[in-house]
């Protein structure tokens, strides 16, 4: 990683002041004095601020309960920032793994390991996101049969090339469906129902790889090391 990013890792420093330090020749990497913000360091390189060996933080990786009307975003856009229910330093270092829309309630993963959240978001890994959808007009069971099969099959969205890759579709009322998808297209599961004549009115996501949402809105919780590995794991 980046030198400077590794003394925010590492220290209090914002950026601005991890840059400062490394131009006023404060910082060493491996005895030698660096002055260059953008030099790479690994792990087992030393690290000396002012004499001071630095280490640099274990990554983190949280659970969100995302409340509908927050925005997916380290900062406040015209609705609020989900991070105004995470109370840990340096949010700005943090970002969310799959966003979800404003309106989309649930399950929301947030890191600042950019490999482990590349893992989990690229397509090819099949990692599936479950979510609860409620829709504007009802199904018959025959009816949400014919959408399943063509969920299974791929539908073509608005705009796009490319047929989704095969989701399944549990019904499970009338105006209630659990959708399981792989992918994390723009407005993915709107675009989806819209594809087949209906309309979501709310969505909720339970359920990501193996984990579970298991806190109530607005909470949050750090992931077990074994939470962390199974998204790995998921990879292979
Ligand atoms: N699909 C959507 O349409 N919206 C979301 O927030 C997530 C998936």
């Amino acid at each position: 990683m980046r030198l400077d990013k590794f003394l925010c890792k590492s220290t209090a420093l914002c950026k601005q002041e991890a840059i400062q330090s490394i131009h006023a020749k404060d910082v060493t990497v491996n005895g030698v004095v660096v002055t260059d913000a953008s030099t790479q360091v690994h792990e087992n390189n030393t690290v000396l601020l002012n004499g001071e060996r630095l280490k640099a933080r274990d990554f983190r990786y949280i659970l969100m309960h995302k409340p509908a009307g927050t925005v997916c975003s380290n900062v406040d856009e015209v609705y609020p920032s989900l991070f105004r229910y995470l109370n840990v330093d340096k949010v700005s270092e943090l970002h969310i793994v799959g966003r979800l829309d404003v309106d989309t309630t649930g399950l929301v993963l947030v890191t600042d390991d950019g490999r482990w959240s590349f893992d989990i978001t690229r397509p090819s890994n099949g990692c599936q996101k479950v979510y609860r959808v409620q829709l504007s007009r009802p199904m018959s069971s025959e009816s949400a049969q014919v959408v399943a099969d063509t969920f299974l099959k791929g539908v073509l969205l608005q705009g796009e090339a490319k047929l989704t890759l095969p989701a399944t579709m549990e019904q499970i009322a009338p105006h209630e469906v659990r959708l399981t998808i792989t992918e994390g297209r723009f407005h993915q599961v709107k675009r989806m129902f819209a594809a087949v004549g209906n309309r979501v009115v709310s969505l909720h996501r339970e359920q990501i790889g193996n984990l579970r949402l298991d806190v109530v809105t607005e909470q949050w919780r750090y992931l077990t090391l074994k939470e962390v590995e199974s998204f790995r794991n998921h990879s292979n």
